[in-house]
């Protein structure tokens, strides 16, 4: 060996230690010296008290009648160029905002604080045993999550921002599966073969329109919104968070083609299938979640509501006969 061999096995040697130290951050399933409980360690934020995701539960909702419909432009039509999907060791994402592509693609309204441009999206799975969404419903997980990230148009950079608590506004997709396939979905699945490996990314064949990602428009107005973060580090707390009650649904299959298909970033010399790629419930603390305007009367607020009168009337009724009669 010569000497400046020699030197470069000193010289990257503590790199790779420190890497495999800190600075990483995965999933428990990936392993759990990295994993969630750990993420703090690498960036204080992701211990903060407006953290993502959490149970919504539908029995504490505040209506919110300034939440109306959120108006999607650019949504409807499939925009010049490409998109890139990746496999970037935590999910699998599609790059929207390409240099300038993106403009086109925005939401506003539904109580949001001007104009967002949507940059990604990105999904949230299980593993054949367990379900993956992030966010619960009455604390229920559901099967796979999309989340669409925009970014307030007011920023010209990601990480300007992050600075803001409403730098950012990710809408949150459930997603059920049930047998039959779900053809929008068909050039997301197939791309998933090329970006099996960390790191690999492809240029889909075609872009498309999204909305045909979506759940039915007719169905968009019921919808949950806090504030909240990143629930991947930085965990930056800059994210309105808009989480639809109606849910996608794609195939088994479809399901299946995501726990089966991708890996998580070589470790040594073992692969392992990404799955589970989902944060644990944070706690919602002191915040509030709303329902917007057109989202399904919870019952479990309409009782609260009956039972407050039925109170009143009984304490009411228990009043007039300790009352003197006229
Ligand atoms: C997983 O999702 C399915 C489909 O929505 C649901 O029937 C099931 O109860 C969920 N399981 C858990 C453990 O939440
Ligand atoms: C994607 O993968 C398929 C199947 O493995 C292959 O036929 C196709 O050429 C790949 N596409 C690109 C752009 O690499
Ligand atoms: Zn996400």
């Amino acid at each position: 060996m010569s000497p400046t061999g020699l030197g470069i096995t000193f010289l990257t040697l503590p790199l790779v230690v420190r890497a495999a130290a800190g600075g990483q951050w995965c999933y428990d399933s990936q392993d759990p010296q990295c994993g969630p409980s750990h993420w703090k360690e690498l960036k204080a934020t992701c211990g903060g008290d407006k953290q993502s995701p959490v149970n919504i539960d539908r029995r504490r909702l505040q209506r919110d009648g300034g939440l109306g419909d959120i108006l999607f432009e650019g949504y409807d039509q499939a925009p010049p160029g490409k998109w890139r999907l990746t496999n970037n060791g935590h999910t699998v994402m599609l790059t929207l905002a390409g240099e300038s592509a993106s403009e086109h693609i925005t939401i506003s309204g539904g109580g949001l604080p001007g104009r967002y441009h949507a940059i990604q999206l990105h999904f949230h799975w299980g593993s054949p045993a367990q379900n993956g969404s992030e966010h619960t419903l009455d604390g229920h997980q559901l099967p796979m999550e999309m989340h669409i990230v925009h970014m307030n148009a007011k920023y010209q950079t990601l990480a300007e921002a992050k600075g803001h608590p409403s730098g950012l506004a990710v809408l949150g997709f459930f997603i059920q599966v049930s047998e039959t396939t779900n053809t929008n979905y068909n050039t997301i699945v197939a791309g998933l073969r090329n970006v099996s490996h960390a790191g690999d990314s492809v240029d889909l064949a075609s872009t498309f329109r999204l909305s045909t990602l979506l759940p039915r428009s007719g169905r968009l107005s019921g919808y949950y919104r806090y504030q909240g973060s990143l629930t991947t580090p930085d965990c930056s707390e800059a994210v309105l968070w808009t989480v639809f009650e109606e849910p996608v649904w794609i195939g088994q299959q479809q399901l299946k083609a995501f726990v089966s298909t991708v890996h998580f970033p070589l470790e040594g010399s073992v692969l392992l299938k990404m799955i589970n790629n989902f944060r644990p419930l944070q706690p919602l603390r002191s915040r509030k979640i709303f329902a917007s305007r057109g989202a399904t009367a919870s019952g479990g607020s309409l009782h609260r509501d009956h039972h407050q009168l039925l109170l009143s009337l009984l304490l009411l009724a228990l009043l007039s006969l300790f009352l003197p009669a006229p």
